[in-house]
């Protein structure tokens, strides 16, 4: 799909964690199309490198190491965001991990603790040190990533389903905390997006034929298909301008109408 550039985000500051992974290089790609100043952070500084370079010919960028479960890390990249780019007013909380399929009974502390590790307590820290800086900028937004995991149940997925439901619950939580502050805070859910976490999931429901998984899953899907990284992207755009300047607090489905059914 191609996209006009814009000047939707001119002037902002961006951090978008889980940068070197499908959505969140897509995202850090569209914010900078729109005049966005980017902070790239992830685990790996190979792969940040690799994505700093794949995407620096769009715009003002920089990238941080940090683990999403390492709290002075996390709170080194947004400090990081705020002395590159001068402050900060949109943090997209992204980074996530799928974790063990397996049913309820065969689950270890281990695996639902890992989950919980990056895609709740994560999310929460990187909002933790975010507030200040978006208050002292007089308001902003944060988009968590949660999923179509954080409405509905699905067999052998309990930590990834309960962590994404947790994130909608945050998100909750911090939207009423802010919105005083006008700090708006919502969650994506996306359905099923063609990319490396829902190959590790097709591997995983199938491991002798993940391309039958593959089709199994998108016959679930009412649009016959998975999403694509950039039209999450575009999702997270709208919520991160000014454009959705009521909008907070909410789950916001990108799912091809799969909740619907
Ligand atoms: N793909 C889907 O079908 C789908 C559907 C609904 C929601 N989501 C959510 O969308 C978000 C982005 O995932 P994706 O689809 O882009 O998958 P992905 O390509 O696997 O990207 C996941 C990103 O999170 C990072 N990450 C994982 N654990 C981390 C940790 N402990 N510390 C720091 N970074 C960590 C990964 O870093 P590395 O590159 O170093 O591994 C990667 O950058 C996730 O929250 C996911 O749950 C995905």
């Amino acid at each position: 799909m191609t996209q006009n550039s814009g000047s939707r985000l001119e002037g902002k500051v961006a951090v978008v964690t889980g940068a070197t992974g499908g959505i969140g290089e897509a995202i850090a790609k569209r914010f900078l199309e729109e005049g966005a100043s980017v902070m790239l952070v992830g685990r790996s500084a190979e792969k940040l490198q690799a994505t700093r370079n794949r995407l620096e010919s769009n715009g003002k960028i920089a990238e941080f190491i940090a683990d999403a479960t390492d709290e002075k890390a996390t709170a080194a990249s947004i400090q990081a965001a705020v002395d590159t780019f001068g402050g900060l007013d949109i943090l997209i909380a992204n980074a996530g991990t799928e974790g063990r399929i397996a049913p309820i009974e065969s689950l270890t502390v281990d695996d639902f603790e890992s989950v919980y590790r990056t895609n709740l307590i994560g999310v929460w820290l990187a909002m933790k040190y975010a507030v200040e800086p978006l208050k002292k900028r007089g308001g902003g937004s944060i988009v968590a990533l949660s999923s179509i995991s954080g409405v509905i149940g699905f067999p052998t997925m309990a930590p990834y389903i309960a962590s994404k439901h947790a994130v909608y619950g945050l998100v909750k939580t911090a939207a009423l905390e802010l919105a005083p502050f006008n700090v708006r805070v919502n969650a994506v859910g996306p359905a099923p997006i063609d990319n490396r976490m829902i190959r590790s999931l097709e591997t995983q429901f199938s491991p002798d034929d993940a391309d039958a998984a593959r089709e199994m899953i998108m016959s679930k899907m009412p649009m016959g298909r998975y999403g694509t990284n950039e039209e999450v992207a575009n999702l997270a755009l709208f919520l991160a301008s000014d454009e959705a300047s009521y909008c907070s607090g909410s789950i916001h489905m990108i799912d091809g109408g799969f909740t619907a059914g």
